[in-house]
């Protein structure tokens, strides 16, 4: 207890306040306790709200149980929320029940091989961190500690065309592969200009995200009214370009009336000659869900495809994105790289994206979630245990190089 009476724990952090009030000659202490310690069965022996040191997390569940005592409830909501009745958002998750792991036997696994090379890039694992806007709202370095935590776990970054740090501050934390994605603005001379410093900065492909003409109905920020804090910008583009997004309205969302405002609905497959001529760089295509636009995208020569309902946070109702791998799969030639994302969230997780035909796949709101909790450490701390749960997936199915993980290593899960 300092002078004040605020108590804090070993860890520094604010437990609560004791108060001293003097009554003619007897003095009364009141302890208001603001912060009580809950239990967390993931790291029992230090932990609970506001605390920044998740030492011991056995699983990304129980970094998000931290983030989310940590954050505060509006931010929590943008993050955590998907559009709609959020039933996409839950059976995103829900479809990876649907599998059981055929595990052989009498393998040789004493060394388990998970590296891999994605569009000329080396990753140490078949993960990424897809793009998300404003990573600031939940820790003061925002995307470069994300961007040097993915080059200590040797996963791919794509920074989001709405990040909080420069692209140029991103390129120089980052130490592995790293991309730029975009929205179709209506301002096409934005646009042009990013891709222009992209490239110059070092990015190593563009991801240009098709599943937001508009943006989804996401009805835990229309409720908060949520708008982006005005110390947290989207640092690459004009401020003008992005006002509406700090702009609070009641009933509405800042990121909705700036989506409406500066999302260009007309995109259509024809535009991707402008982009292309305008750049070097491999283009992926961000939230393909069906055969017929995967092979649209093989026709329009982009170099992969990602796999993503945008985490059920655009089209409610739409297929979860582990529901669709297959038939995009199907649809494209071998060669040409299918991504995954949507409700990884372990490394048993990964390994049947991958059986199912993805070459990697990336996670989401994750990487918030360890970034919230212990800046660069945390996010590292979340790709680590992916890592580790992945090369204990493999090692227990006797399958230890990641070409040994095809169809033959699931079956449906059965039902009672
Ligand atoms: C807070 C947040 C912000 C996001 N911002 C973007 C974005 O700016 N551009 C984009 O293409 N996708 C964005 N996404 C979607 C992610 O790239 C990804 O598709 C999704 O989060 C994957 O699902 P997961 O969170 O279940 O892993 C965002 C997702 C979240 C949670």
């Amino acid at each position: 207890m300092d002078a004040m009476g605020v108590v804090r724990d070993q860890y520094g952090q604010f437990r609560g306040q004791t108060m001293a009030q003097t009554f003619g000659q007897i003095k009364v202490y009141t302890n208001v306790v603001v912060a009580p310690t809950l239990p967390n069965r993931d790291w029992p022996e230090r932990g609970g709200p506001g605390t920044r040191m998740p030492v011991g997390a056995l699983t990304l569940a129980g970094i998000e149980r931290a983030a989310r005592d940590r954050l505060p409830p509006e931010i929590w909501d943008f993050i955590e929320g998907g559009s709609g009745a959020e039933r996409t958002l839950a059976a995103n998750r829900k479809m990876f029940e649907r599998y059981a792991l055929r595990p052989r036997t009498m393998v040789d696994v004493s060394a388990c091989a998970t590296g891999m090379n994605l569009l000329g890039g080396q990753l140490e694992l078949p993960l990424g961190i897809a793009p998300m806007a404003y990573h600031r709202l939940v820790d003061p370095e925002g995307e470069t500690a994300t961007a040097r935590a993915a080059g200590k776990a040797g996963a791919l970054l794509v920074a989001g065309m709405f990040a909080s740090r420069t692209l140029e501050e991103i390129a120089a934390a980052a130490t592995g592969p790293l991309w730029l994605q975009l929205y179709w603005l209506r301002q096409r001379a934005a646009l042009a200009a990013l891709v222009e410093r992209a490239e110059a900065a070092g990015f190593h492909a563009l991801m240009l995200t098709v599943d937001a003409p508009r943006i989804g109905r996401r009805l835990r920020d229309l409720r908060n009214g949520f708008a982006i804090p005005p110390a947290i910008r989207a640092v690459n583009l004009d401020p003008a370009l992005m006002a509406a997004s700090h702009r609070a309205t009641d009933g509405g969302s800042g990121i909705a009336d700036h989506a409406r405002e500066q999302f260009d609905p007309t995109l259509s497959w024809s535009d991707l000659a402008w982009l292309r001529e305008r750049t070097r760089l491999p283009l992926v295509l961000k939230g393909i869900l069906t055969a017929e636009d995967a092979r649209l995208a093989v026709e329009h020569g982009v170099d992969a495809v990602l796999v993503s309902n945008h985490g059920g946070r655009q089209l409610d109702g739409a297929l979860p994105a582990l529901a669709a791998l297959p038939d995009v799969v199907e649809a494209v030639p071998a060669e040409l790289p299918v991504l995954f994302d949507g409700g990884v969230r372990t490394g048993a997780d990964i390994a049947v994206a991958l059986a199912l035909g993805a070459r990697a796949a990336l996670v989401g709101r994750p990487a918030l979630w360890g970034l919230a909790t212990e800046g660069e450490a945390g996010v590292h701390r979340v790709l680590d245990l992916l890592r580790e749960e992945l090369e204990h997936t493999m090692a227990l199915l006797g399958r230890p190089r990641l070409a040994d993980l095809d169809r033959g290593v699931l079956a449906p899960w059965p039902t009672a």
